[in-house]
C-alpha cells in the first residue's frame, strides 16, 4: 500500500493544490479522478504562480506521471489551452501526461444547456461554474448523448455522433431558450477532430496503466477536486457539484480500490468558504466576513466570484471527514485569522430547538441550522514566519487543538502562507 489521497473536507477551495504539490516529491504518479475545469488549483513553484484547472498538480514536475483518470470530464479546448500555457512557460508535457479513454468529453451544448437550466432555476440557481460539468455528467449517466475520449479517436464515429447529438438536442435547447445560438455541426466536428489529434498521444486505458503502476510499487497520489460537502451523493444536495468529490470518488473515478490507499489527508481551511448557492450555517455577512475575504483573497480562481466566508464549521467538516475516511488533517490559511480579536468554532447545530452534531441530509434542515459556537481568544500576531509548532502563540495552538479534538483527527500539517516554506509539519 503506497497510495496517498488529498481530499477537501469543506465546500472546495481548501488549498488542496499546495498539499498535492508538497507531496509530489514522495510520489511517482499524481491522479485526478473526478470533476473537470470547475476546479482551480493555485500552486506557487520556483517563484512562479501556476493556475491549474484540469491538469493534475504533478505536471509541474517532469519526473512525475500525471493521470487524468476515468471519472474526470474533459473540455478538450480548456485542457489544450492549459497545456499550451505551461509549454510557453517551459514546463514540458509529453508522455508524462496520460488521459483516460473512458473519461467523458464536454461539448459546447453542455454549456448551452447549463446556462438554460441555471436560468430556469432563477433565484434558486445552483451557482455553478458554467463549465458544462453537470450537464456532461448528466449525459454520462443518461448514456444516449455521451461521447467519451475514446470516441474522439475514431473520426468517422465522432462525426456521426456529433451530428446525431446536435440533431436531438437542438429542439430541446430551443424550447428552453429560443435565443440559444445554433450548434454548428461542421464547425464543432472540425474543432473536435483537431483536439483529438493533439490529445491522441496522451490517451490510454489509464485503469490498466494504474494497476501496472501499483504492481511495480509506484507511489500514487490522488488529487481530489472540490470538497466533500459538494459530493453529489453525500453533499448539500442539490447545491453540490455533479461528481463524487469526497473520498468516495477515488475508487469509481480511477479504478483503484480504496484499500490501496494508506493515507487519506483531509484538507481544511481554518475557517469556511463557499462559492455559489446553498445553505451555509456559519456564514458571516458582516465586517468579519469581509475581513476574512480580504485577507484570505477569497475570490474564485475559476470564475473570480467573491467567496462567501464564515467560521470553521465542525459539524459540516466532521461529516466531510467521516464520509471520506480521513486519517489526518492539513489546516490551511491559518495566517488569515491573525488579526481577529476572537474566533468562533461551530461545535453543534440547533435545529428546531434541538441540538445535533449530525449534518442534515435535507437542505431544508440545513437552512434552519443555527450554529452553536465555542469562542476562543485570537492571537493578534503575524504567524506567517513561524516554522515550528512550538513557536506558534499559545492561542493559535489552542485553536488547532480545539479543531483536532472536535474532528477527532490529528493535525498533520499547518499552512501559514502560500509558499512551500510557509508550512509547519506537526
Ligand atoms: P476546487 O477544486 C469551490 C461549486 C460551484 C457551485 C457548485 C456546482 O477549486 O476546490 P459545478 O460547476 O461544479 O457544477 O458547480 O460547486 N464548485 C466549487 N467550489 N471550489 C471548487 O473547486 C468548485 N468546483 C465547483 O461554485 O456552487
Ligand atoms: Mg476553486
Amino acid at each position: 500500500m503506497s497510495a496517498t489521497a488529498v481530499i477537501g473536507l469543506q465546500w472546495g477551495d481548501e488549498a488542496k493544490g499546495k498539499i498535492v504539490d508538497l507531496l509530489t516529491d514522495q510520489h511517482d504518479v499524481v491522479v485526478r479522478y473526478q470533476g473537470g475545469n470547475n476546479a482551480g488549483h493555485t500552486v506557487v513553484f520556483g517563484g512562479n504562480t501556476y493556475k491549474l484547472s484540469l491538469l493534475p498538480v504533478g505536471v509541474l514536475r517532469p519526473e512525475i506521471t500525471s493521470v487524468i483518470a476515468t471519472g474526470v470530464v474533459i473540455n478538450p479546448a480548456a485542457l489544450l489551452g492549459e497545456i499550451d500555457q505551461l509549454r510557453a512557460r517551459n514546463v514540458p508535457l509529453g508522455d508524462n501526461l496520460l488521459i483516460s479513454d473512458r473519461a467523458h468529453v464536454i461539448f459546447p451544448w453542455h454549456m448551452a444547456e447549463e446556462a438554460a437550466f441555471e436560468a430556469a432555476r432563477g433565484g434558486n440557481a445552483i451557482g455553478t461554474t458554467m463549465r458544462g460539468i453537470g450537464t456532461c455528467y448528466r449525459d454520462k449517466a443518461g448514456r444516449t448523448h455521451a461521447i467519451r475520449v475514446g470516441d474522439l479517436m475514431y473520426p468517422d464515429l465522432l462525426r456521426s455522433r456529433i451530428a446525431e447529438v446536435i440533431e436531438q438536442k437542438t429542439p430541446v435547447l430551443r424550447a428552453l431558450n429560443p435565443a440559444t445560438p445554433t450548434l454548428d455541426v461542421a464547425k464543432i466536428t472540425e474543432d473536435y477532430l483537431g483536439y483529438a489529434e493533439r490529445l491522441r498521444p496522451h490517451v490510454i486505458d489509464t485503469t490498466a496503466w494504474l494497476h501496472k503502476a501499483l504492481a511495480q510499487n509506484k507511489r500514487l497520489l490522488f488529487e481530489g477536486a472540490q470538497g466533500s460537502l459538494l459530493d453529489v451523493d453525500h453533499g448539500s444536495y442539490p447545491f453540490v457539484t455533479s461528481s463524487s468529490s469526497s473520498g468516495c470518488g477515488i475508487h469509481s473515478g480511477s479504478g483503484v480500490p480504496e484499500r490501496q490507499i494508506s493515507k487519506m489527508i483531509g484538507v481544511v481551511k481554518a475557517y469556511t468558504t463557499r462559492v455559489g448557492g446553498g445553505p451555509f450555517p456559519t456564514e458571516l455577512l458582516d465586517a468579519t466576513g469581509q475581513h476574512i475575504r480580504d485577507v484570505g483573497r477569497e475570490y474564485g480562481t475559476v470564475t473570480g466570484r467573491p467567496r462567501r466566508c464564515g467560521w470553521f464549521d465542525g459539524v459540516a467538516t466532521g461529516y466531510g471527514a467521516r464520509i471520506s475516511g480521513i486519517d489526518c488533517l492539513s489546516v490551511m490559511l491559518l495566517d488569515v485569522l491573525a488579526q481577529l480579536d476572537e474566533l468562533k468554532i461551530c461545535t453543534a447545530y440547533e435545529i428546531d430547538g434541538e441540538r445535533t452534531t449530525d449534518f442534515p441530509s435535507h437542505i431544508q434542515q440545513l437552512a434552519k441550522a443555527k450554529p452553536v459556537y465555542q469562542t476562543l481568544p485570537g492571537w493578534k500576531r503575524d504567524i506567517s514566519g513561524v516554522r515550528r509548532l512550538a513557536d506558534l502563540p499559545k492561542e493559535t495552538r489552542a485553536y488547532l487543538d480545539t479543531l483536532s479534538e472536535l474532528m477527532q483527527l490529528p493535525v498533520w500539517l499547518v499552512s501559514i502562507g502560500p509558499d512551500r516554506e510557509q508550512t509547519i509539519l506537526c
